[in-house]
């Protein structure tokens, strides 16, 4: 990894004022000297979200979650470390030298793809635009009849691919863009024989995928000729671009997401395109699949409310089945709407026009309304067996809602639709383990604590993190091996190394320091919670290292004493001289 040097982080962190960084994702309320919030990481409704100006970092104390500026970040956006420092680097105006940005080859063949992928989609939008070709012509006469005027094609930046063979391959190389990377872009494919390459796209109308940044990350490519069985191709997965990861939209969606607290989803880019142009704003399509978990999250940071608006077909119909259950696991309130006749919501836009369309999405209906239908008609004949499908289908998606209101009142519902009794059904709800559609990720699973902080060393690092004159002492009171949590001992031997190197051990410089995130999520449990030491803080503080002290020292004993019991049953005299030897030292020491 090319390392950024410290002096360059501590100027980010000295510039990006995590409560300016954070509002700018979520609503942060004062409370006293904190900001609040819910948690952008876990469904919550009471706020246990806590941003702290002071120290300059945040914490959630509903699912234990914290850091930095940079950890926040690396969180909100999905990027890894080195990512989040230039994503902070740019907002606050911190240059990081180009050596420092070198070495990491990741990170540098994901700008080299940006870069390929932004000249690229500037040659394709040339082409729309001003060709002369009869390629052109058709393809500006295409986009017409689909209703689409010059300033929706400037907007979305839509291009054009011509019919040869090379021709972004020679716009690309004349700019001293490798081929290598050109293919590392998806834009060119290697010839299987004699060497060189050809252009991916050709004779197609380019779409290009942004990402929030308004990046382009990759294309769609639409054919014009109805007969072309490809109808879309798009770019293949590269270093950059995973599908399923983006939204195709938001970038241009998520002001109006936020504003109006609700996105409608769709499937496809016309789907996007025609409503946003005719005014419904609060748009993005998932492009040809069910919503992923990356999506979803994508999605709520800027909203909880969603309105699935997928097409009538029954690929379409499957995805929106698939995508609900993970939306209600992601705490999403969910919405189905429908629109008659077979149209998707590009050709419905243009037919009836954006209020009726926005009618349809006001009379959406509710999650469980949509699901007991679509069963009802996958299980048409009205038996028992049926039933039981039905029932066993629907109790799986109400296991997920977390509120027991809400699932009382689905139960309900439940029996009344199905004409059964409630009580067989709460019998079946308790069968039904509340099987999740994917593994939670890491992050959120229950953490395992292998050794719980023992207050006498947490107390401890509450006061080298609070006091900076309780440092020297400890250097001097106490080693390492006095501790027992791994955590804590990580946290403190930096504090020591930065202490002997004459760096102030603040609580954000140390964030600064560490990746892991649970080192992270104890050093601002900490430094976040309302709790203080009480009392005199010096008498607390010879405690806490006597009591370190002592214990330490009773555990080595206990050690060598278990190690001489070894020695003694396998008659081993040397070892046994050896370790009472080392008992002794220990006492008198
Ligand atoms: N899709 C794709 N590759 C395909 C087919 C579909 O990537 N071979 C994606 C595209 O994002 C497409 C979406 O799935 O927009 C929905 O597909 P479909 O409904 O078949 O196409 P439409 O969006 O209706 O395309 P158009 O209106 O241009 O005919
Ligand atoms: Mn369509």
């Amino acid at each position: 990894m090319g390392l950024i040097a410290q002096d360059i982080i501590t100027q980010i962190l000295d510039r990006a004022n995590i409560v300016d960084i954070i509002a700018g994702y979520i609503p942060l309320k004062q409370a006293g000297r904190n900001f609040k919030a819910p948690c952008p990481f876990h469904h919550e409704k009471t706020p246990s979200f806590v941003v702290n100006p002071d120290k300059q970092i945040f914490h959630c104390f509903g699912c234990g979650v914290g850091g930095n500026v940079i950890s926040f970040v690396m969180r909100q956006e999905r990027m890894e470390f080195p990512e989040a420092l230039r994503f902070l680097a740019e907002k606050t105006g911190v240059e990081i030298p180009e050596t420092e940005t070198r070495n990491n080859p990741v990170h540098e063949l994901r700008q080299q793809i940006l870069r390929v992928n932004d000249v690229a989609a500037k040659h394709y939008h040339q082409n729309l635009i001003s060709d002369k070709s009869d390629l052109a012509k058709s393809a500006r006469e295409y986009l017409k009849n689909r209703g689409l005027s010059l300033d929706d094609a400037i907007k979305f930046q839509l291009g054009l691919a011509l019919d040869g063979w090379d021709g972004l391959f020679k716009v690309l190389r004349a700019q001293n863009l490798s081929a290598g990377f050109l293919e590392k872009a998806g834009l060119a494919i290697a010839k299987n024989q004699g060497g060189g390459h050809y252009d991916r796209f050709r004779e197609r109308i380019m779409f290009p995928i942004l990402n929030a940044r308004s990046e382009v990350v990759a294309f769609g490519a639409r054919a014009m000729d109805k007969d072309n069985p490809a109808k879309y191709i798009n770019s293949p997965e590269t270093a950059l671009y995973t599908k399923g990861q983006y939204l195709y939209g938001l970038n241009w969606a998520k002001e109006a997401v936020s504003k109006q607290d609700a996105v409608v989803v769709v499937e496809g880019y016309m789907d996007f395109i025609t409503p946003f142009a005719a005014g419904v704003e609060n748009i993005v399509a998932s492009l040809g699949t069910a919503l992923t978990i990356d999506q979803i999250r994508l999605i709520r940071r800027y909203t909880n409310n969603v309105v699935m608006l997928f097409d009538a077909d029954p690929a379409g119909q499957s995805a929106m089945i698939r995508s609900l259950d993970l939306l209600v696991e992601e705490g999403m309130t969910v919405r189905v709407a429908a629109l008659a006749d077979g149209e998707d919501p590009d050709s419905f836009v243009r037919k009836y026009g954006a209020e009726e369309f926005k009618k349809a999405i006001a009379n959406a209906q509710s999650l469980f309304d949509f699901k007991i239908k679509f069963l009802k008609k996958q299980h048409a004949s009205g038996s028992v067996e049926s039933n039981a499908k039905i029932a066993g289908e629907m109790l799986t998606t109400i296991a997920k809602f977390e509120n027991a209101i809400v699932q009382a009142e689905y139960l309900k519902k439940l029996a009344q639709v199905l004409m059964v009794a409630p009580e067989a059904l709460s019998l079946e709800m308790k069968k039904v383990k509340p099987v999740m559609t994917r593994v939670a990720p890491a992050e959120l699973q229950p953490k395992v604590v292998v050794h719980p902080i023992r207050p006498v060393e947490r107390n401890l690092l509450r006061l080298m993190l609070e006091e900076k004159d309780f440092v020297p002492l400890s250097r001097r009171d106490i080693v390492l091996a006095d501790l027992q949590n791994a955590h804590v001992r990580d946290i403190v031997a930096k504090i020591f190394e930065m202490f002997d190197s004459g760096l102030e051990p603040t609580p954000t410089a140390l964030l600064g320091c560490f990746e892991e995130q649970a080192i992270l999520d104890t050093i601002t449990g900490i430094v976040a919670s309302e709790e203080s030491i009480a009392g005199d803080r010096h008498k607390i503080y010879r405690d806490c290292t006597l009591r370190l002290r002592q214990e330490s020292l009773k555990m080595r004993r206990q050690e060598i004493l278990r190690q001489m019991d070894i020695a003694r049953s396998s008659n081993d005299d040397k070892a046994l001289e050896d370790l009472t030897v080392a008992f002794n030292q220990l006492i008198k020491g």
